[in-house]
């Protein structure tokens, strides 16, 4: 047996070293991301392993076929980048990493929301030209809010129970009930509930074509006056020039922003004296009450690893017996 791995960090080469070392299978590691340039080098392996943004190229599943490969697996959670039709078509299982650290991503979500309402940026701004002064800049405490949380699975549920300690009041959103979340009746029936009643709305949902830009100018003008929006699960769910809008005019007083719907040809990207072509995103990050960070909920040493052993696991268990516990339904 034998796999391919691409888009491989250096903080992620130690693990698959280990595992192919106490698993006996050969992974070769590649640096690039994976495009229609490198999709021969397939040839001869069992299960192609991927990690990117951005989506897999056309002919991919095609290429697995004509190789005979059957899995390919994925280190990360969202699935919204691969064409699952083209793999039920081509006959290639595909896995994710579903709970790799469902508590990185909410630690982040929560720790971006914090530093919004301490209005950390805007001191270290000033602190920067030594203006130390307080005032205007006040800050409300999370116990006093109401935070909207829309997705309750597994990183929202993380969520909540960090924002539980915090004494925050939660409402929460999503199509599927968990039970012992139903018990506690924080559930609303719609989004437009949420909103009216939100402080702060926290996004925790899949990214489908579907829901693309379900947070736009008609939800955020249903959203309380001075709303946070922390969006840590996919760019596509919020429309950046409605966000931008609502930002420079207060309706939203701050927006934490890990994922942005353009995001794949500059985050994790060294792009260091070049000149940004996206004008939307020179925009968002130039204004003060936006808080944009580059794809890193995910990044922390428990989650990397995971990533790493429970693909690797899935593709053997996939090209063993046919099947894994991570295998992504089409
Ligand atoms: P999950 O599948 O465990 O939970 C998603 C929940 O969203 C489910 O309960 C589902 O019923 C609900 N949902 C589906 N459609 C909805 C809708 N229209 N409105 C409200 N809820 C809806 O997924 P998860 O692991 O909790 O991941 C959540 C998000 O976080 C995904 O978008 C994922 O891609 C993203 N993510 C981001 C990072 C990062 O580093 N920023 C890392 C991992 C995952
Ligand atoms: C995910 O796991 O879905 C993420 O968003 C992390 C990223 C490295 C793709």
């Amino acid at each position: 047996m034998k796999f391919i791995a691409f888009n491989v960090r250096e903080d992620e080469r130690v693990y698959f070293e280990e595992w192919s070392k106490v698993n006996n299978i050969k992974v070769d590691l590649h640096t690039e991301e994976i495009t229609s340039d490198n999709l021969n080098s397939f040839n001869g392996y069992d299960a192609v392993i991927g990690l990117q943004t951005g989506k897999y190229p056309a002919g991919f599943f095609e290429k697995m076929k004509e190789f005979g490969i059957r899995d390919f697996s994925i280190r990360n959670v969202g699935v919204d980048n691969v064409d699952l039709q083209s793999a039920k078509d081509n006959e290639v299982t595909v896995t994710n990493v579903p709970a790799y650290s469902p508590n990185a991503i909410a630690e982040f979500a929560i720790t971006q929301l914090m530093q919004m309402l301490r209005q950390t940026r805007v001191f270290r701004r000033k602190f920067a030209k030594q203006d130390y002064r307080w005032a205007p800049y006040i800050s409300k405490e999370l116990r006093a809010l109401t935070v909207g949380v829309i997705g309750t699975g597994r990183i929202g549920r993380a969520a909540i129970d960090i924002l539980k300690g915090f004494g925050a009041k939660i409402v929460a959103y999503d199509p599927y009930h968990n039970p012992q979340l139903e018990e506690e009746g924080v559930y609303v029936d719609t989004l437009d509930e949420l909103y009216q009643v939100s402080d702060a709305i926290t996004l925790h949902m899949p990214a489908t074509e579907q829901d693309r830009h379900i947070i736009d100018a008609k939800a955020i003008a249903k959203m309380k006056d001075g709303v946070y929006i922390v969006n840590t699960a996919r760019g596509i769910l919020i429309d950046t020039t409605a966000l931008i809008a609502a930002l420079k005019s207060g309706k939203i007083a701050g927006a934490a922003l890990d994922t942005y719907e353009n995001e794949t040809p500059i985050f994790n990207r060294n792009l260091q004296g070049r000149e940004l072509q996206d004008k939307t995103f020179k925009e968002l990050i130039s204004l003060d009450n936006a808080l944009v960070t580059p794809h890193i909920a995910f990044y922390t040493e428990t989650a990397v690893e995971n990533m790493v052993i429970i693909s690797l696991d899935s593709a053997k268990s996939v090209v063993e017996t046919g099947t894994a516990a991570t295998v992504v339904k089409y």
